[in-house]
């Protein structure tokens, strides 16, 4: 099983439509996938219009004192035996935050509920919240590695070095082995990319040197990925010939190659 973070504390940089996409071309290959919606938002539960889980929720998981199970919620199966489960979220996470403030091994809460279901998954994907937050810490304290969405914009920059300030301190202080930066992945660009995109592409392409996070792939703004989207399935799924089906598949191959 390999597990993988999709975090930016930016809002709106494509996290949740990444998770769900690549997640989906995992799953077409014949990989068991499970997608945990991590954000109290439930966009990713909402997309992908799964049902609420039987007993406990991820919230009621993470803070109880018990060891609690969660079960995971099936959208699909793929032809190439793959499944796409999804750990779906509610609006109680909202508080989860303020409460593992005051609890004993925040950090470690998300490793201690996704424990039992190791053996289950080929491909655990996270969908983060947009903050660095206790629940972003858990998530970077669980993964093997992070998959990072940036936009062509100047905030992307600083953005990304408050990250991967995050990221060293996480693996400074609740990891044994450090986090591996998997890449980045240019989302929403506008085609054809502007004189503006081009120059912080370039800044990007930089610091993806500086800090060995490889850019993997770009993601053009399409309808294809919103009307996927309302109709509850994934951009492979609902236009498997699609330029975007070719894009998440390539991003996909990335994560399945990785060691
Ligand atoms: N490639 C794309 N083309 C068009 N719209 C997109 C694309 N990727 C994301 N979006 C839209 O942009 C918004 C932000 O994307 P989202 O994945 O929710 O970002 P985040 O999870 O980082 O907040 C959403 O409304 C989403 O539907
Ligand atoms: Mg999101």
């Amino acid at each position: 099983m390999t597990s993988t973070a999709v975090v930016n504390q930016k809002g709106g940089v494509g996290k949740t439509k990444l998770t769900i996409n690549v997640g989906g071309a995992l799953a077409e290959t014949g990989a068991r996938v499970l997608l945990v919606d991590l954000d109290p938002s439930g966009y990713l539960t909402d997309a992908l219009k799964v049902a609420p889980a039987d007993g406990f929720t991820l919230a009621e998981a993470l803070t109880s004192s018990r060891r609690a199970r969660v079960e995971p919620v099936r959208h699909s199966t793929t032809g190439a035996g793959g499944v796409l489960d999804v750990l779906p979220n509610t609006a109680a996470m909202l508080t989860v935050a303020r409460e593992l403030d005051k609890l004993r091994g925040r950090e470690q809460r998300l490793a201690r509920v996704l424990a039992p279901l190791d053996g289950d998954y080929d491909q655990v994907l996270i969908d983060c919240p947009p903050t660095l937050d206790v629940v972003t810490d858990n998530a970077l304290t669980y993964v093997q590695r992070v998959l990072i969405p940036v936009q062509a914009e100047d905030t992307t920059l600083k953005a990304l070095q408050l990250l991967l300030a995050q990221i060293a301190a996480v693996d400074e202080f609740l990891r044994t082995d450090p986090l591996v930066l998997h890449g980045m992945v240019v989302s929403l660009l506008r085609r054809p990319a502007s004189v503006y995109a081009r120059s912080v592409l370039a800044d990007l392409d930089r610091l993806a040197e500086q800090a060995g996070l490889p850019i993997l792939g770009t993601v053009p703004l399409s309808v294809v990925v919103t009307e996927a989207a309302r109709h509850g399935r994934t951009v492979v799924d609902y236009a498997p010939t699609s330029h975007h089906a070719e894009v998440y598949r390539a991003l996909a191959q990335t994560l399945e190659t990785a060691r």
